[in-house]
């Protein structure tokens, strides 16, 4: 859930800035995001039309969020045009340093995969050999809104992860490293 308050355009980009570092295979780059932000400003309706596009689940609560982006992976090498097997690591992995950078700024990123893709690239011209993958809502964690119950209770359920033994093994897999 998100506080109505806008995200400063200086966070917004050093964001961003953090994808841009990312490494990636081949220093290919296969990360691109289309950004909408909820303010008169909005570009072509870009906050509205990302909305749209994601499953009904996700638009109830990432309709609050001030800032709402796609994730897109360009599955093809610019100059071989040979299929990139890392497009979908590195598009994570740029979203990865996205998600620290907000962290570090105070602020909260919701990823999705609950979208509709086909959708989302017939609405902004995303080209053949690009898929949008993801999208990500971005904005002030705020736990006292007036959201549905059911919203208020996922968001408040404890965190929870595997141990690392259950997925950092050696000697053979599912055998814990015992770190
Ligand atoms: C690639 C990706 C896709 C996700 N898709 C959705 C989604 O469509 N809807 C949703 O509510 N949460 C989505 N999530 C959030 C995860 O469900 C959440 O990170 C996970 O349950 C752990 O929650 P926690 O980080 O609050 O502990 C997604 C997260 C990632 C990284």
């Amino acid at each position: 859930m998100f506080a109505p308050r806008p995200v400063p355009e200086h966070d917004l980009a050093a964001m961003f800035e953090a994808a841009r570092w990312a490494p990636s295979s081949f220093n290919e780059q296969p990360r691109r995001y289309i950004v909408g932000v909820a303010d008169a400003a909005d570009h072509d309706d870009t906050h509205a039309r990302i909305l749209a596009t994601l499953f009904e689940g996700n638009q109830i609560w990432a309709r609050h969020a001030p800032v709402l982006a796609l994730g897109i992976a360009v599955h093809t090498f610019a100059t071989s045009g040979k299929t990139n097997k890392a497009a979908v690591h590195d598009l994570g992995l740029a979203s990865a340093h996205l998600v620290v950078e907000a962290t570090v700024r105070g602020l909260s990123v919701h990823q999705m995969i609950g979208l509709d893709p086909v959708s989302a690239a017939e609405a902004f011209a995303v080209p053949d050999g690009a898929e949008v993958v993801t999208a990500l809502a971005i904005g002030y964690a705020d736990e006292h809104t007036d959201a549905a119950p059911e919203l208020r209770k996922r968001e408040s359920k404890p965190r929870t992860r595997q141990s690392t033994d259950e997925f950092v093994f050696a000697g053979r897999y599912g055998q814990a490293a015992s770190l």
